[in-house]
């Protein structure tokens, strides 16, 4: 079957990486959608560099009107941004019988109740994963996965940029002005900031969090914002020495009178999850009802990243126009007959195929020649070395004990390689108890 056709309206940072992503993961993309996605058409001012990147794969043109009057086209995706141009172009993909995908924060933030609305009339959808928290799929997580729960408030670092800059004033020790320059140097801060560092980018996204969250209209123009242009390194020292972070958190809460919707710097305890989000990561936490505090942490812009969303989102999409209503997402995430048989080329591994690092903890007499005799028996076995930590003997077994503990961190290793060396380490007589040994995840 022809492959849904979409229509990249952008292909800037967001919209390269959703085109990567969709050509490296195409076969299982369409396991999961149950019918392909391809993008056919690609409008951008740049057009020599639009061809750059999609090659000959998409037909490349330089309005975006011409993607929305191609009949072939199913779904336009928005990657222009802002408020003006794209607000036409959405409304007139919507009035044209497209679906629509947008990153486009600061559209639905502002214009989102007219935009839903022309979408229903019309019966198409607007999604819009990647417009908050980029990758975190926090709008899945809020409409449907807690749709149990009344939430009672929503807090999140939805801004890498101030995320970013905050964490190194803190680290350190430096003044807002300095940081910035140096986080547009990096590339982590636009030429023009505006919208990042007075808080606008965030307040976009709490707003939208707001709406889904309480199931209010979206209003920007009632959020509270304040950015991060005024903050002294001064006051995060202050704070850090009274056990707390700065945070730039936007918030929103349901109250008795009404519904808070703010984003300002905040004092957060050091010891909470998120005051511990460093750099441009972003992190969201959610508190409902029922489930009680829940948190969705990764990263909230760069190409890859974003495109993830934007792709989730495409993927909803093809579900609906493609699946029995029933079945809209799959039992198993993969349409039924593309599920692989058990053992068939993807098994689920023996323990003793598994890879990974090792704490190992080995009693021993403290005699001569007996760590150099685990050590051979390691390399014989080609098990790397990470570390070797050897306790005194009156520590571990008290004054004047023959018996000390090696501790010993290897690299990653095959288990069945790991169960040898040890059967051999265990049976050496100058190790005295069972060998303790605990599985290392660095999870990086
Ligand atoms: N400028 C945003 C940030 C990313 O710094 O997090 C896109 O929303």
């Amino acid at each position: 079957m022809k492959p849904i056709q979409v229509g990249l309206l952008g292909i800037g940072t967001v919209g390269s990486g959703v085109f990567n992503v969709l050509q490296r993961n195409q076969e299982e993309i369409h396991r999961r959608a149950g019918r392909g996605i391809e993008i056919a058409m690609v409008a951008d001012l740049d057009a020599e560099r639009a061809r750059s990147i999609v090659g000959d794969k998409a037909r490349v043109v330089g309005d975006a009107r011409e993607v929305i009057a191609n009949p072939e086209i199913d779904i336009v995706v928005e990657l222009i941004g802002g408020y003006g141009i794209a607000k036409q172009l959405v409304l007139e993909a919507v009035a044209a019988g497209k679906h629509v995908v947008t990153a486009n924060k600061a559209l639905l933030a502002v214009h989102g109740t007219e935009i839903f609305k022309a979408a229903a009339e019309k019966g198409v959808v607007v999604a819009y994963e990647a417009a908050v928290a980029g990758g975190i799929p926090i709008i899945k997580a809020l409409r449907e996965g807690l749709a149990a729960n009344q939430i009672q408030w929503v807090a999140g670092i939805i801004n890498g940029t101030t995320n970013f800059i905050l964490s190194e004033m803190r680290d350190k020790g430096l003044d807002f002005d300095v940081v910035l320059k140096e986080a547009q140097r990096l590339g982590y801060a636009e030429a023009d900031p505006t919208f990042d560092i007075e808080g606008v980018d965030a307040a976009h996204k709490a707003t939208i969090m707001s709406a889904i969250a309480f199931g209010i209209p979206v209003q920007f123009d009632k959020a509270y914002v304040e950015g991060i242009t005024k903050l002294a390194a001064t006051d995060i020292r202050y704070a850090e020495q009274l056990g707390y972070r700065i945070k730039l958190l936007g918030i929103t809460k349901r109250m008795d009178k009404g519904v808070e919707l703010r984003v300002h710097p905040s004092l957060v305890p050091a010891k909470r999850l998120i005051a511990n989000v460093e750099g441009a990561m972003n992190a969201v936490v959610v508190h409902g009802d029922a489930v009680g505090t829940t948190l969705y942490y990764g990263k909230g812009a760069g190409s890859e990243p974003t495109a993830s969303a934007v792709i989730a989102d495409l993927v909803d999409i093809t579900r609906l126009i493609e699946a029995d209503p029933t079945h809209r997402v799959p039992p198993l995430a993969f349409q039924s007959h593309t599920l692989r048989e058990a053992g068939q080329d993807l098994p689920v591994l023996p323990m003793a195929e598994v890879v990974t690092s090792y704490y190992l903890r080995i009693r021993v007499a403290d005699e001569a020649g007996v760590l150099a005799r685990i050590t051979g028996i390691l390399a014989g076995g080609g098990i790397s070395i990470d570390a070797v930590l050897q306790r005194e003997a009156d520590e571990v077994g008290g004054e004047g004990s023959t018996q000390t503990d090696l501790i010993i961190l290897t690299h990653d290793t095959r288990e069945g390689d790991m169960d040898a060396v040890l059967a051999q380490i265990q049976g050496l007589p100058t190790v005295l108890a069972p060998i303790t040994r605990i599985r290392k995840e660095e999870l990086n």
